[in-house]
C-alpha cells in the first residue's frame, strides 16, 4: 500500500508526519474523500471545489496548484492499483513547535493521501440501512469539511453499538445531516431537506441528488424539519460518497414507511447511475 506525504507517492511504513503536525495536536486541517469508479474521480470538480472552499474558510494555503494536487491524486489511485474504492486526502497546518493554540500566518500546509478500495454495495442501496437518532453535538461550522470530527465521531460509534449504520444528528428537535452524511425526507411526494447553512456540510452527493430531483420534477425544499416529520416521513435517505443515495429503513427501531426502498429514492438512484456512467464509463 502507498500513500501520499506532500508531493511524493511512499510505501506507508515511509509515510510518516511529525508529532508537531497541527493536524495530530488540534484537528487543524481539512479533508475529501473522493469516489473512484472505473479508476476515475468521481465528481471530482465539486469536491476539489469544496476543498478550496474549506480551505478558504480556514485560512489555510494548499501548498500546490490545483492541477498539481488532482495529478498527485491520480497518481496515488494509479500506484495502488484501485478500480474502484475512494480516495482519502487531507491537508493539515503543518509543523509548530513549541505547540501554540494561535496559529502562524506563514504555515506551510501537509497534504497527505491514503486509498480504499471497493466496490459500490448494490444490495443496501436497495435494500437500505437502519439509522439511529442522536444529539448533533457540534461546533457551528459545520460546513466547513475539517479534520475536527470528535462529535461525528462520537455519534457513529452510538450507532454502530446499536447495530445502526448511521446516526441522524438534530439540534433540540430539529434534524440537520447525518454523523457522515447528509439526510433526505419524502412525504406525499415532496423531497425535503436542511438548507446549506453553517450547520451543515455541503455534501456533494447531496449535490447530485438536487439535480436527480430538478431532472425528475420532483418538487423539493430546503427547509429544516423537525423529529416528528423524521418519523411520519414516507421515505428517508442518506447521502454520502461512499453510499450514494441510500434508502433508511428503520429508525430507532421504529420503520420508516413500508420498510422497503421508496419510488422518489429509487428515482434518484437511477439518475446517480446514469451520471456516473457519464463521468467514469460504467
Ligand atoms: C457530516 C457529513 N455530512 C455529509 C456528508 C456527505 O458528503 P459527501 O456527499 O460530499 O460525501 C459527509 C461525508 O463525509 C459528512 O461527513
Amino acid at each position: 500500500m502507498n500513500v501520499l506525504v506532500k508531493d511524493k507517492i511512499v510505501a506507508s511504513e515511509a509515510g510518516v508526519v511529525s508529532i508537531a503536525d497541527r493536524g495530530y495536536q488540534f484537528g487543524d486541517g481539512i479533508y475529501e474523500v473522493i469516489r473512484v469508479l472505473n479508476g476515475k474521480l468521481f465528481t471530482e470538480k465539486e469536491h476539489m471545489d469544496r476543498f478550496y472552499s474549506s480551505a478558504e474558510k480556514m485560512e489555510l494555503v494548499i501548498p500546490y496548484t490545483r492541477e498539481k494536487l488532482t495529478g498527485l491524486i491520480y497518481d496515488l489511485i494509479k500506484a495502488n492499483n484501485v478500480i474502484d474504492g475512494h480516495v482519502y486526502f487531507q491537508l493539515t497546518r503543518g509543523n509548530q513547535d513549541p505547540r501554540n493554540h494561535a496559529f502562524n500566518d506563514d504555515a506551510e500546509g501537509i497534504i497527505t493521501g491514503q486509498t480504499k478500495a471497493y466496490p459500490r454495495d448494490m444490495k443496501m442501496l436497495e435494500e437500505g440501512v437502519t439509522a439511529i437518532t442522536a444529539d448533533d453535538i457540534r461546533w457551528l461550522r459545520c460546513d466547513i469539511k475539517t479534520l475536527n470530527l470528535i462529535g461525528n465521531c462520537m455519534a457513529k460509534t452510538k450507532a454502530q453499538r446499536a447495530g445502526a449504520e448511521e446516526a441522524i444528528l438534530h439540534r433540540d428537535g430539529t434534524v440537520t445531516e447525518c454523523s457522515s452524511s447528509s439526510l433526505l425526507i419524502v412525504k406525499d411526494g415532496v423531497v425535503k431537506t436542511h438548507p446549506l447553512t453553517n450547520l451543515i456540510l455541503p455534501g456533494i452527493t447531496r449535490i447530485v441528488i438536487m439535480e436527480a430531483i430538478a431532472a425528475a420534477n420532483i418538487p423539493v425544499v430546503e427547509e429544516a424539519f423537525s423529529l416528528e416529520e423524521l418519523f411520519a416521513a414516507d421515505e428517508v435517505m442518506l447521502a454520502s460518497t461512499g453510499h450514494d443515495a441510500t434508502p433508511i429503513i428503520a429508525i430507532d427501531g421504529k420503520q420508516v414507511g413500508d420498510g422497503k426502498r421508496g419510488p422518489v429514492t429509487a428515482e434518484i438512484q437511477r439518475y446517480y447511475d446514469l451520471r456516473i456512467e457519464k463521468e467514469c464509463g460504467k
